[in-house]
């Protein structure tokens, strides 16, 4: 198969091994996430007998890929070939030219785990009748004075999810585990705020670990009593920074997993017909920050749903609100409500909610809003709907509705 190529550099981390993935610029939604661009991070090991490949890239996106691949390869001055392929994930953001390497290269060893095989024969037709090594936690494979090491990380975020642990420099490739879509010039962790770095990864977590929030606690546990933390010296995921603190990301998974962040606030998702409801929020809000709790507003006729839960991740109380359509919650809602009960926050805590809308006819929006929340794993402390259009006194109702549920979120 020929590949096209691209003049790119690889990226040195530390002695034989690079960084060889691709800068995705333009990407802006990452199914339903939005975002301003992410990379696909694969990794070259050079080992003394053979040379691995760690994960690899998007079916269309791989002349980057290849490019800094031939360059680390020029680099090491060593024959153009590899060896081994780890394949730590199915998802073809990271598999998607397996097909690729394994044309280049015929006799090429693959190891994944169990799980990611028949997904990899699924995705890639052409590899049906390939021999895949299938491997587990525990296992391991040395390339000539370097040595892998395996641990199986299901729900990490798909059942197939494995994690790779590079024994001598101490790197856990850990593929989407620990991720950020960013996509910036450098490589590190040093290289970003931290501010910047921590928010791309809170919402990565927020939007694609929340789920498997009970499993990062227990796999942080497992990692340190298979002796990996000890000697762990970096986190190098497939989307973001390589993390050389790797405690920086460690503890803020342990903090989002467990619910145990700092500070204050409640997050208000809401649509309006005729400006009523959002009205509510508005005064609600007023009522909130008058307890000196932070607020943050998100209008779903334009904001977006992967923002809005990155907030919801650390919040301590939601308030939803949608005017009544046609006996149930303003349509507008519907996307943001939907993917509430995807991400399961109740995995974590059991959040306070409150809903609210404005009704014409009969009403329901709010008992349907509840029964969705509740399921979703938040516990529903407040309901208010209204007629038309709130008065006076609707409103100071909900500026004392804000203020009741910030005093009772309040450390
Ligand atoms: Fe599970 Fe980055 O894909």
């Amino acid at each position: 198969m020929n590949c096209d190529i691209m003049k790119a550099d690889a990226y040195k981390i530390v002695d034989d091994v690079y960084w060889v993935g691709v800068l995705d610029w333009d990407i802006r939604d990452y199914h339903g996430y939005s975002l301003n661009g992410t990379t696909y991070n694969c990794y070259l090991v050079f080992g003394e007998d053979k040379v691995a490949l760690i994960d690899n890239v998007y079916p269309g996106k791989s002349e980057q890929f290849w490019g800094r691949i031939k360059d680390a390869f020029e680099k090491e001055g060593r024959e153009f070939k590899i060896d081994v392929v780890i394949q730590n994930h199915i998802e073809n953001d990271h598999s998607g030219s397996l097909g690729e390497v394994v044309a280049k290269f015929p006799d090429v060893e693959v190891y994944c785990s169990k799980k990611a095989e028949p997904g990899l024969k699924n995705h890639l037709p052409e590899l049906a009748d390939f021999e895949f090594n299938t491997v587990k936690t525990g296992d391991s494979l040395d390339i000539g004075g370097k040595t892998f090491q395996f641990v199986n990380a299901p729900m990490l975020h798909w059942p197939d999810s494995m994690f790779t642990m590079l024994m001598e420099d101490g790197i856990l490739f850990s593929n989407d585990a620990f991720g950020q879509h960013i996509c910036l010039s450098e490589r590190l962790d040093t290289d970003v705020d931290p501010v910047i770095l921590t928010e791309a990864a809170r919402k990565y977590y927020a939007n694609l670990i929340t789920l498997a929030s009970p499993m990062v606690g227990r796999k942080i546990e497992e990692l340190a009593s298979l002796g990996l933390v000890d000697i762990l010296k970096m986190i190098a995921p497939c989307h973001g920074q390589i993390f050389t603190n790797p405690s920086f990301i460690l503890d803020l998974y342990t903090k989002w997993s467990t619910g145990s962040y700092e500070g204050n606030k409640i997050t208000f998702i809401y649509d309006t017909m005729h400006h009523s409801t959002q009205r509510m929020a508005y005064a609600m809000a007023e009522g909130v920050m008058s307890e000196g709790v932070e607020v943050k507003m998100y209008f779903m006729h334009d904001d977006d749903k992967s923002d809005a839960v990155t907030d919801v991740l650390d919040s301590k109380a939601i308030f939803v609100g949608a005017p009544t359509m046609m006996n149930n919650p303003f349509p507008g809602i519907g996307d943001v409500m939907y993917y509430l009960n995807c991400l399961s926050f109740g995995n974590i805590e059991t959040k306070k909610a409150v809903v609210f809308g404005s009704k014409g006819w009969a009403g329901g929006s709010a008992r349907v809003l509840a029964a969705n929340l509740e399921g979703a794993g938040f516990e529903v402390v407040e309901q208010k709907e209204l007629d038309f259009k709130p008065s006076e006194e609707d409103l100071e109702e909900c500026y004392e509705i804000g203020k009741k549920v910030a005093q009772m979120i309040k450390d």
